[in-house]
């Protein structure tokens, strides 16, 4: 795709923006593993990626309860023309009688409108590049919640749509009433879900396939985490894989892959990114990462290129034989709408 590209022979599309292969997932800057950074350091991140190239910031209404998406209006306000901005929603915090402050799925169109109006008043931005359904609200038809989408669309506050966590049945009923550009799904060598249906539809109608957890939330790189060490707080904690009966046997693969990373000349978070990038010419990872360190590994990540018989040896050493544990834990299993199998 898109061989001519000024980001060279990996870039990506995704409706009308043509970006380079790697983008930012920002959530980790304000929410899901312990500690977030302090805003300066939040800050720092964001402008290294400015300056060093990325070009496409993933954020949501859910991450931080409207924080991430507070803290990205203020950074990258000045760099709003050079950048592509995505939010979602459709899952937010949203305030109860008592309160409380709790993470809700509502697809019904005055909520997706209402959700859009206060993305973009803290963003501090006239317009999303692209807007996600965070996740298809099963109470509500999809056509009604992306019917409403195009809606946004025309009335210019959203340049193009898309849909996370969807099955590729979803996507086509969703694509018939108005065109998606992409679709974000968890895509890394341990969860490859997408690969029974949505990588091929998503080819099919044109739309990116945008990977979220490309390193396997931390597991695939040169620093996995301890799950005895993580804190409250720290997603992973409620992710099966994570706990100790299934951590013992995926920790057994860490050595292997670290192996494969040295001989493809690359470290192990940029094998899975490389991985990922195999995958097809309309699938781009956004990894998060709070580490001006990690950035700079991760995006070069692009100019890793794996011969076809390394590839096959990491499906041979990671598969959904050999990972231990869901993805997810039942009831967020139960949000999703993608196929399932055991990866
Ligand atoms: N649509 C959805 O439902 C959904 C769900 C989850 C995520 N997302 C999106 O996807 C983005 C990425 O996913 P993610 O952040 O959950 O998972 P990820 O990118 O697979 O992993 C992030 C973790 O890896 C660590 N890391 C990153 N680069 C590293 C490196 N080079 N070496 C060692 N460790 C490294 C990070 O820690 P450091 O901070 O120490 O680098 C962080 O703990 C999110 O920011 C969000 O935008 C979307």
């Amino acid at each position: 795709m898109n061989t001519t590209s000024q980001f060279g022979s990996h870039s990506r599309r995704i409706g009308p923006f043509d970006l380079p292969a790697i983008g930012l997932g920002c959530m980790n800057l304000s929410h899901a593993y312990g500690h977030p950074p302090s805003a300066a350091q939040a800050e720092r991140l964001l402008l290294q990626a400015v300056d060093e190239g990325v070009r496409l910031f993933d954020t949501a209404a859910l991450y931080g309860f409207g924080a991430n998406e507070t803290l990205l209006g203020r950074v990258l306000k000045p760099h709003r023309q050079r950048i592509v901005l995505c939010s979602k929603g459709g899952l937010a915090g949203e305030t109860f009688p008592d309160g409380s402050i709790r993470r809700v799925i509502d697809g019904r169109p005055e909520t997706l409108r209402r959700h859009c109006e206060e993305s973009l008043r803290r963003l501090q931005t006239e317009t999303l590049d692209v807007y996600y359904l965070h996740r298809w609200c099963k109470r509500v038809p999809i056509e009604d919640s992306v019917g409403e989408m195009s809606r946004l669309v025309e009335r210019g506050l959203v340049r193009a749509i898309g849909l996370s966590e969807v099955s590729a049945a979803t996507l086509k009923k969703a694509h018939a009433v108005c065109p998606i550009a992409a679709v974000q799904s968890e895509y890394s060598p341990w969860s490859r879900n997408v690969e029974i249906g949505v990588r091929a539809a998503c080819a099919e109608i044109g739309a990116a396939l945008v990977a979220f957890c490309p390193l396997a939330r931390g597991f695939l790189t040169s620093a996995p985490p301890d799950p005895a060490a993580l804190v409250a707080g720290d997603i992973r904690l409620n992710v099966p894989r994570f706990e100790p009966v299934h951590h013992a046997v995926n920790r057994g693969l860490l050595s292997g892959w670290a192996a494969l990373a040295a001989e493809a000349g690359c470290t192990p978070a940029q094998l899975a990114l490389a991985w990922v990038l195999s995958r097809g010419e309309h699938v781009l990872p956004i990894p998060g990462t709070t580490s001006a360190a990690h950035l700079r590994e991760n995006l070069d990540a692009e100019r890793v290129r794996l011969p076809g018989a390394l590839l096959t040896r990491i499906d041979v050493l990671i598969n959904k034989g050999t990972v231990s544990g869901e993805r997810y834990n039942p009831a967020t299993l139960a949000e999703v709408d993608t196929e399932q199998f055991d990866q």
